[in-house]
């Protein structure tokens, strides 16, 4: 699995506590890390601030990963480029929001990968990637079965 953190996300813990709560990037991160060993899978965790950074991070995932999961942040409403290779690579994609983005302005409410990810887990604080995670292994199993 690859986790995938966009932009200001690296300043969780300090960034609107209100809006995104307490919790830092690298607790978010172990606590991924120590669920994927519970359920017997490798987590990998990436956080850029930079569009280019993170199209050539998902691309170097290519063939490599069963599932991506990934809160794009700001880059949500804008990227064109982050949708492009989620379907350049042919990948399970998993979209994360710590905040309930129907909640808030409605610049927030369009997703560029809305409709190419096999589903969206939003409003649930960190919550929302152990969440994505746990349905992340479910959806590896249901294509290796569908495959085998
Ligand atoms: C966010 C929601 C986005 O609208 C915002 O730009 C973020 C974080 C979230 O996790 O709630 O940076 O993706």
């Amino acid at each position: 699995m690859l986790v995938v953190h966009g932009p200001n996300l690296n300043l969780l813990g300090e960034r609107e506590p209100a809006v995104y709560g307490s919790a830092t990037l690298s607790q978010i991160d172990s606590r991924l890390k120590d669920l994927g060993r519970e359920l017997g899978m490798e987590v990998e965790t990436f956080q850029s601030n930079s569009e280019g950074a993170i199209v050539d991070r998902i691309q170097a995932a290519r063939g490599r990963i069963d599932v991506l999961i990934i809160n794009p942040a700001a880059y949500t409403h804008t990227s064109v480029a982050i949708r492009d290779v989620i379907l350049a690579i042919g990948v399970s994609c998993i979209e994360v929001h710590l905040s309930n983005v129907y909640k808030r302005e409605p610049f927030r409410h369009h997703s560029t990968i809305a409709d190419v990810a096999a589903g969206r887990i939003m409003g649930f604080g960190a919550d929302s990637y152990m969440i994505a995670l746990r349905a992340a292994r479910n959806l590896a199993e249901a294509s290796r079965a569908a495959g085998a």
